[in-house]
């Protein structure tokens, strides 16, 4: 009884704790020694996940049922891309986990899904897709590895590549209107990327549009057309954004923010996966957990040092980090290589740095990693335990080859990865079998069993007619 307790006044620490759970302060605790089972082995869970600022998270309140509808039609719809090639889907499928199972995406022009798709005339993405399960959770307030969408959760300020949606008087303030999180302004910014979904240049007028502005309008003539809807579009949408935003008078009114906050609301609705063993425990159900996973857990924040970065009640500290990760894929901005947060502060100091992921379904969601350099979840886990040594002895054979081939071997750079190593992963972190396996154990408890099989996701069609299973 005493623990449950323990575990429910962490949701009241968590204010004060959240500052601090990821900073230098951080002190790892380690107490003179886990109890293998029973109640003292809950005890010392609780204590470390207290010290943690872990506990249980809230679901987000539902969307509106239509406004769901709306959003999984168009996050199936190749319509939003300009060459009517790729969907959202396409990368972030149920049947690879919200995902796209690839170590880094394949762009439009590719064929197929999943660990089928082949590259055509798709370019390789520059980082992996991340999945999408709890990214519409309250206090996920930045997206992308280097959080380059953001949105203050306070004001509702957002900052993106778009200047337009951009400070306290957003120029294109119709649109921001919409935009009501982080997830939802991140639902602008696929459709314009040349290479994910919007087409290279000459190859349709969306992709030939002189701004990310036009790009938009260009995609709601498509879905509700032009002149109140009498001219163009598509009659099924038409239906489905009447429902979704019943107070919107005239369809020329609607923006592509009213079909951003629709994905966003089925994505929150549909992945939200906080029904796993490890948030039963912390609900007070205490045989939810293994006495395994529950001396992985005490590891988690304690010998192995993860709640550091991996801290608070999403599993991260949503700050950012350099792992001296082995890079694959094309790179960013520069051949092989991916700055990382550097590239969009200009400081040099963030070289490297990632997002610290959230946890919850990491087992399901390889390859690992900002640009899936990691295929199994063992290697990625084993890779914080001493990263210097995994970044130079990284066997690039684990990934398909069109990817292994990618792998960036240059003394120079791997040398500049390696120094900017963060601080708080300079001491390799020595396990023994049983305690690595005990943290491994503690990872799959994150697992919410709902999330296991989501093929029932899948709809048979979409409005636009376009195919839906490649
Ligand atoms: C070609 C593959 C591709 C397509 C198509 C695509 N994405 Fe992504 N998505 C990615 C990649 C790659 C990233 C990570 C990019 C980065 O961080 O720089 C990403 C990031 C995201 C994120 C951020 C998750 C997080 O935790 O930060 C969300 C949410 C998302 N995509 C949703 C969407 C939606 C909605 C669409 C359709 C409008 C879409 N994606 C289309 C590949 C794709
Ligand atoms: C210094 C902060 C820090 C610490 C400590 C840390 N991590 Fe991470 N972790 C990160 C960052 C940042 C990334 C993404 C790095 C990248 O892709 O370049 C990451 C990535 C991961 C991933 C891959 C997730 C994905 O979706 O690709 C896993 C799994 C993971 N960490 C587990 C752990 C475990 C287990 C520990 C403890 C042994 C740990 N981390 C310790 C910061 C940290």
């Amino acid at each position: 009884m005493r623990t449950t307790a323990l575990v429910l006044t962490v949701g009241l620490s968590l204010a004060l704790l959240a500052g601090c759970g990821a900073s230098d302060e951080y002190t790892l605790i380690s107490p003179p020694s886990t109890p293998d089972s029973g109640a003292a082995l809950d005890q010392s869970v609780a204590d470390a996940m207290l010290q943690a600022g872990i506990g249980g998270v809230t679901r987000p309140q539902s969307d509106a049922p239509a406004l769901v509808t709306l959003g999984e039609a168009l996050f199936f719809d190749k319509i939003l891309s300009g060459n009517m090639n790729i969907s959202c889907a396409t990368c972030h499928h149920p049947a690879t986990f919200t995902g796209d199972s690839l170590p880094v995406s394949l762009g439009e022009g590719g064929f197929g899904l999943g660990p089928n798709r082949s590259q055509g005339a798709g370019a390789l993405i520059p980082r992996n897709a991340p999945h999408i399960f709890n990214a519409g959770v309250t206090g996920v307030d930045s997206m992308f590895w280097d959080s380059r969408v953001e949105r203050n959760p306070t004001t509702g300020e957002l900052d993106t590549p778009e200047a337009g949606l951009n400070g306290p008087v957003p120029l294109l303030v119709e649109h921001t209107e919409n935009l009501t999180s982080a997830l939802a302004a991140q639902a602008m910014f696929p459709v314009t990327s040349h290479e994910e979904m919007r087409g290279q240049p000459g190859s349709n007028p969306i992709a030939d549009a002189p701004d990310n502005e036009t790009v938009w309008a260009l995609l709601m003539e498509r879905l509700v057309g032009t002149a109140n809807g009498t001219v163009g579009g598509i009659a099924e949408y038409r239906t489905l954004f009447q429902a979704a935003y019943p107070t919107v008078a005239d369809f020329d009114d609607l923006n592509f923010g009213h079909a951003a906050r629709a994905l966003a609301a089925f994505e929150r609705t549909t992945w939200t996966a906080l029904d796993g063993p490890f948030d039963r425990y912390l609900g007070g159900d205490m045989g939810a957990m293994s006495a395994q996973a529950k001396r992985g857990a005490v590891l988690y924040c304690g010998k192995a040092g993860c709640a550091r970065c991996h801290g608070g009640p999403l599993l991260t500290d949503f700050d950012h980090h350099a792992l001296a990760v082995p890079q694959v894929g094309p790179g960013k901005g520069t051949p092989s290589e991916d700055l990382g947060l550097s590239r969009e502060t200009g400081n040099g100091a963030d070289d490297y740095k990632f997002r610290t992921p959230q946890l919850r379904n990491v087992a399901l969601t390889g390859p690992w990693m900002h640009a899936g350099a990691f295929a199994t979840l063992e290697g990625a886990v084993r890779h914080h335990l001493d990263p210097l040594a995994s970044l130079a002895n990284y066997d690039a054979s684990q990934l398909p080859l069109l990817f292994a081939a990618t792998h960036d071997t240059d003394v120079t750079r791997n040398a500049a990865r390696a120094a900017a190593l963060s601080p708080l992963l300079q001491v390799p972190v020595g396990l023994t079998d049983a305690e690595f396996a005990d943290l491994m154990a503690f990872l799959h408890a994150l697992t919410d069993p709902a999330s296991v099989n989501l093929l029932d996701e899948i709809p048979n069609s979409v409005p636009s007619g376009l195919p839906v299973i490649d």
